[in-house]
């Protein structure tokens, strides 16, 4: 449930290329407790560039369909779904840190997943596998954990994995 006071102005869209530079700097700073965590400076969401960002929402690369929250005339956090086949991933998940845990990211998520084309069967995304906050979220969210990897940073990462079909929650 989106808190009220976030449930009145928050707006979830499309973002076009215009919008890499704001959404750089919220992924930034959200994932920089990340990093803290894991003492791991070179995470991917760290190195990537707003060049990167821009080509992606241009269309340049694989398959995606992005979304980001405003409230009112600020971006606060947006998110990243790369189809391949039937499987969509979850990338770049990201909420402004003074607004966390006011139900932005929980309608991020659920606007991307309504928006993949009807070919995505089902979702998956990595998260850092001492990340509890982000663990709980994404179990609450219907995602069960089907594996680990480590990333090029030498991260420990756990799989997750969740079915297109709607949660009873969500019909
Ligand atoms: C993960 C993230 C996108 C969630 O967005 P959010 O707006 O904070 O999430 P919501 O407010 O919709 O949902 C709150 C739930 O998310 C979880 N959560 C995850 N990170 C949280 C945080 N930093 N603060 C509060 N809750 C957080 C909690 O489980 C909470 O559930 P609870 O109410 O049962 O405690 C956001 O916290 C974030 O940007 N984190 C840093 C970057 C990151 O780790 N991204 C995901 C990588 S896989």
């Amino acid at each position: 449930m989106v808190a009220p006071d976030v449930a009145t102005v928050l707006r979830i869209g499309v973002p076009s290329p215009e919008h890499a530079g704001e959404m750089l700097t919220v992924q930034r700073a959200a994932y920089v407790t990340e990093a803290q965590r894991y003492h791991a400076p070179g995470i991917p969401p760290l190195r990537e560039t707003v060049q990167e960002i821009r080509a992606d929402l241009a269309g340049a690369g694989p398959a995606l369909v992005a979304r980001a929250a405003w409230l009112g005339s600020r971006l606060v956090g947006s998110v990243r779904g790369r189809i391949d086949g039937a499987a969509m991933e979850v990338v770049r998940f990201t909420v402004a840190p003074d607004v966390q845990g006011g139900g932005v990211g929980r309608a991020l998520l659920a606007a991307l997943h309504a928006a993949a084309p009807a070919s995505v069967r089902s979702f998956w995304l990595v998260t850092g596998g001492r990340s509890e906050d982000n663990l709980r979220f994404y179990g609450a969210a219907g995602y069960r954990r089907t594996g680990t990897v480590v990333d090029d940073a030498g991260v420990g990462l756990v799989r997750m994995e969740r079915d297109r079909e709607p949660l009873p929650a969500e019909v």
